[in-house]
C-alpha cells in the first residue's frame, strides 16, 4: 500500500515502503525502491551514524535486523572499517541484492547475511552484537515489545540498540499545489494513519503497545536511553532520483487507498502522476522531500 510513513521512506512514518507491510507484502518484488529510496537517505544515515559513533566506538560486530536491500548495513561497514556486518532479514532476494552491493562497495569481507523470520532469527548470529540498528523493520513485528526484549538479548555487554522508529510525515509539495483542494498531503497520511493501524492489526502474534520507544527499551533491560530525530532535506528543484521516489510514493498511495481517497484527490493524483501533464511532479519545479526520521537508542549494562 501506500504508507511509506513508517520508513524514511513513509513519510512521516518513514518506511519508504510504502505499503506493503505485513504478510500480503512482497519485498523482494520492493528490492530496486528500497535501494534507491535508502539511497536517497543516506544523508540521514550518515548523520544518524556519525552521531551513534559518538557512543559506540570500535564495534566488532554490527547487525542490520530487517536490513532490506543492505544499503545501510553498507553504509554501516564503511563509517566502521574495523567491524563485522551481518544484515538480516526475511526476504532472501533482498539480502542477494545486499550481499552483492557490500561487494560492490569494497566491504564484501567483513559482510555476511543471515536469512529469516524476526526476530528469532538473531539465534543464528555466532556472536552478540556490539550495535543492533532495526531501521523501520520492528514495526511489521506483532509483538513489537517481545521483539525488542529479543533484539536486547543479542547484544553483548554495553552494547547498543538503535531503533529508526516514528518522526513525522514527510512533506514533498507545498500546501496549496495550484490544483484540486489544498492539503492534499495532510489527507492523505489520516488515511496513511487507518491504513497502518490495519497493517499492524493483522500481522500474526499482533499485540497493541503504547509506542513509547524509550520506555519499551527500559522494560527490554537496557538503560541511557537516547532519542535524536535527523532531517532530510532536499529542496527544490527535485533532483530525478528525488522525482521519482515521489512519484512511487504518489502511486502506492493512488494504488493503495483508492477506495478511501474521495473523487477530488483522486483526480488531483492522476494529474500529479501523468508525466504528460505540466501539474506533475515528474516536471513541476516545486517538488522537494522535507522528512523528519527518529533514532532511539539505548545501551545493555556491561
Ligand atoms: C521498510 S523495510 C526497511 C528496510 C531497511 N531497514 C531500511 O530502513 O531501508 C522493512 C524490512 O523488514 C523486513 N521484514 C519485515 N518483516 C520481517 C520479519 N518478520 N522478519 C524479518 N524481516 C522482516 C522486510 O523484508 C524489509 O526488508
Amino acid at each position: 500500500m501506500a504508507h511509506d510513513h513508517h520508513d524514511p521512506h513513509h513519510t512521516g512514518h518513514g518506511d519508504g515502503h510504502g505499503h506493503g507491510h505485513g504478510a500480503d507484502v512482497d519485498w523482494n518484488a520492493m528490492g530496486p525502491r528500497l535501494e534507491s529510496q535508502a539511497e536517497l537517505f543516506s544523508p540521514v544515515y550518515a548523520r544518524a551514524m556519525a552521531w551513534l559513533a559518538r557512543e559506540v566506538t570500535e564495534p566488532g560486530l554490527i547487525v542490520d535486523a530487517g536490513s532490506g536491500p543492505g544499503v545501510v548495513s553498507c553504509l554501516f561497514a564503511e563509517a566502521f572499517p574495523g567491524a563485522r556486518v551481518v544484515a538480516v532479514d526475511s526476504a532472501a532476494p533482498l539480502l542477494e541484492r545486499a550481499r552483492a552491493r557490500a561487494v560492490r562497495r569494497g566491504v564484501g569481507d567483513r559482510f555476511a547475511t543471515v536469512a529469516g523470520e524476526l526476530p528469532e532469527a538473531l539465534d543464528k548470529l555466532d556472536y552478540p552484537a556490539d550495535l543492533l540498528w532495526a531501521s523501520r523493520s520492528l514495526h511489521h513485528l506483532g509483538d513489537q515489545r517481545a521483539a525488542l526484549a529479543a533484539f536486547a538479548a543479542r547484544l553483548a555487554p554495553g552494547g547498543t540498540l538503535a531503533l529508526l522508529e516514528g518522526g513525522l510525515p514527510a512533506r514533498f509539495l507545498p500546501r496549496d499545489i495550484g490544483i484540486g483542494r489544498p492539503g492534499l498531503q495532510a489527507r492523505l497520511d489520516v488515511l496513511e494513519e487507518d491504513w497502518f493501524a490495519r497493517m499492524r492489526a493483522d500481522l500474526p502474534g499482533y499485540v497493541a503497545e503504547t509506542e513509547d520507544w524509550a520506555a519499551l527499551l527500559t522494560a527490554a533491560g537496557l538503560g541511557r536511553t537516547r532519542t535524536r530525530t535527523f532531517l532530510l532535506d532536499l529542496p527544490a528543484p527535485a533532483t530525478d532520483r528525488a522525482r521519482a521516489y515521489v512519484a512511487a510514493y504518489l502511486s502506492r498511495v493512488r494504488e493503495g487507498l483508492r477506495d478511501a481517497l474521495d473523487a477530488g484527490d483522486r483526480a488531483t493524483l492522476d494529474r500529479l502522476l501523468d508525466p504528460s501533464d505540466p501539474a506533475s511532479v515528474h516536471v513541476r519545479p516545486d517538488v522537494f522531500v522535507l522528512g523528519a526520521y527518529t533514532l532511539h537508542t539505548a545501551v545493555r549494562p556491561a
